[in-house]
């Protein structure tokens, strides 16, 4: 985690937010090369998951909205951590996390996520765990903390009420789930995705953008007929689409995943069965992806709480159903955490980050052998300008050729095209291969068809 940190900040892929004002916690910057590893991984995500299919559609719901839609949800009264404080150096903990990790640590795999505030307490004095800050032994009382974040609406102070920033994107799926019925001609089963930002005020480990308060979610709220359609059956299909996206899509390796149950404790209030897709992070197995069966239970809240029906009516036999749903749901920013992970490896000194080509932030770098010869720059100039208009591309012309390659292998640029010379007799250029380092002569006008074929 340390290296990848470090590579991040000198790469420009994430960078501490707010870092001039002495940076504020669990907050993070992309930067040019994350803008675009995010944006890649969005979009195969999109593709994936609406583009490819045709039982789903797209939604991009506010992110602000209305406080009875989480009092209905259920999140005003349940969406809380148990949190813990030492008295002695002040520092603020998840009461789950501290017991974890102390247990970790002793080589035990300990889960306690859903145990009651008293049960927590009890495992932390009985078992005499330390501040993992200043080492004492000076534990509060485990106390809830809510995660939503209230947003004042309206000028003057007061008028316009409280809103919340959205804790889930899910909530949208389904307070626009007539709306979506009604405008497009969607038919039991069909999902709604988004892609969305969520927020949540937890205390993060500081495990860089594993777990933080702003983040991405990709979601699909997949609504069925349970009379027609079984949730298991749907379940175990979903587990699929999501297993091959990881492995398949992402290219991460199977070995470093794993399915895990929740329990009944640890199960959210709203989901009736939850599995997690666990990667193997530095800081072990965490939840990468949730699947949940969330039954009609979100469908029914909102209609008791809006008065408004939700239920739809089946072409069929003319009966009114109210969908039950299948939930699988993402933070791209995890999926990107684990990307740059798994893809990280050293030859010597040289650090390669070998990201599948599809997902790399830059496909390809052009170079001039030598900054200062006209003619090379000029031929390399024009190559990058046209490869410009069909993929991005990067453009180094400091230092030595060995140097440019080192800074593109970190920055996990697929291939790099170098006019030299012989360019200027034969109009060919080498193009040099990023994981075997090997170089291939090709000819300027087969350039573009090449790479294509190479970074799809
Ligand atoms: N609608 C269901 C839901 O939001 P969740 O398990 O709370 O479920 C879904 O979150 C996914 O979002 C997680 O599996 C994880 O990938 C990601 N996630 C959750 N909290 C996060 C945070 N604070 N920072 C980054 N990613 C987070």
């Amino acid at each position: 985690m340390e290296k990848l940190t470090a590579l991040c900040k000198r790469r420009g892929f994430i960078f501490p937010g707010s870092e001039i004002y002495g940076g504020l916690a669990n907050t993070y910057d992309y930067g040019p090369l994350g803008t675009e590893l995010l944006r890649n991984i969005k979009n195969l995500w999109w593709k994936n998951f609406v583009q490819e299919r045709s039982d789903i559609v797209g939604l991009d719901a506010g992110i602000i909205s209305h406080h009875r839609i989480w009092e209905a949800s259920g999140h005003v009264a349940g969406f809380a951590d148990a949190m813990i404080d030492c008295k002695n150096c002040k520092a603020r903990m998840r009461a789950d996390h501290l017991i974890e990790n102390y247990f970790s640590g002793k080589g035990e795999d300990r889960k306690v996520e859903g145990l009651s505030l008293e049960e927590l307490e009890k495992i932390v004095q009985e078992n005499k765990i330390p501040c993992p800050n200043c080492g004492k032994q000076e534990w509060t009382k485990v106390r809830k903390f809510n995660l939503l974040f209230p947003v004042q609406l309206g000028i003057v102070e007061g008028e316009g009420g409280q809103g919340y920033l959205r804790g889930e994107t899910a909530q949208g799926m389904f307070t626009n789930f007539k709306n979506i019925v009604d405008s497009s001609r969607v038919r039991l089963p069909f999902g709604i995705a988004q892609i969305g930002k969520g927020f949540r005020n937890e205390i993060t480990p500081g495990q860089l953008v594993f777990r933080t308060i702003e983040f991405e979610l990709a979601e699909v709220e997949y609504f069925f007929d349970p009379e027609k359609e079984k949730w298991e059956e749907l379940f175990e299909d979903w587990k699929k689409e999501m297993w091959n996206f990881v492995t398949k899509g992402l290219g991460i390796k199977e070995e470093s995943l794993r399915w895990r149950e929740h329990d009944e404790k640890e199960r959210s209030f709203y989901s009736k069965k939850t599995e997690d897709l666990e990667y193997n992070f530095p800081f072990g197995f965490k939840e990468l992806w949730g699947l949940a069966y969330r039954t009609d239970y979100d469908l029914l809240k909102h209609t008791e709480f809006s008065k408004k029906d939700l239920s739809i009516v089946d072409p069929q036999t003319n009966k009114k159903i109210v969908p039950h749903v299948i939930e699988p749901a993402v933070g791209i920013n995890r999926l990107l955490l684990m990307t740059l992970l798994d893809s990280y490896a050293e030859d010597g000194e040289r650090v390669i980050l070998k990201l599948d080509p599809k997902l790399a932030p830059y496909k390809v770098a052009v170079f001039p052998l030598l900054a200062n010869k006209e003619n090379l720059v000029e031929e390399a100039r024009k190559i990058y300008e046209s490869l410009k208009k069909e993929m991005m591309v990067s453009w180094d012309d400091r230092g030595n050729i060995g140097k440019r390659y080192f800074a593109q292998d970190e920055a996990g640029t697929p291939f790099c095209v170098t006019v030299d010379f012989q360019t200027l007799e034969d109009k060919t250029v080498t193009v040099r291969d990023r994981d075997s380092a090997k170089q291939d002569r090709i000819a300027i006008d087969k350039l573009q068809e090449y790479l294509k074929a190479k970074i799809v």
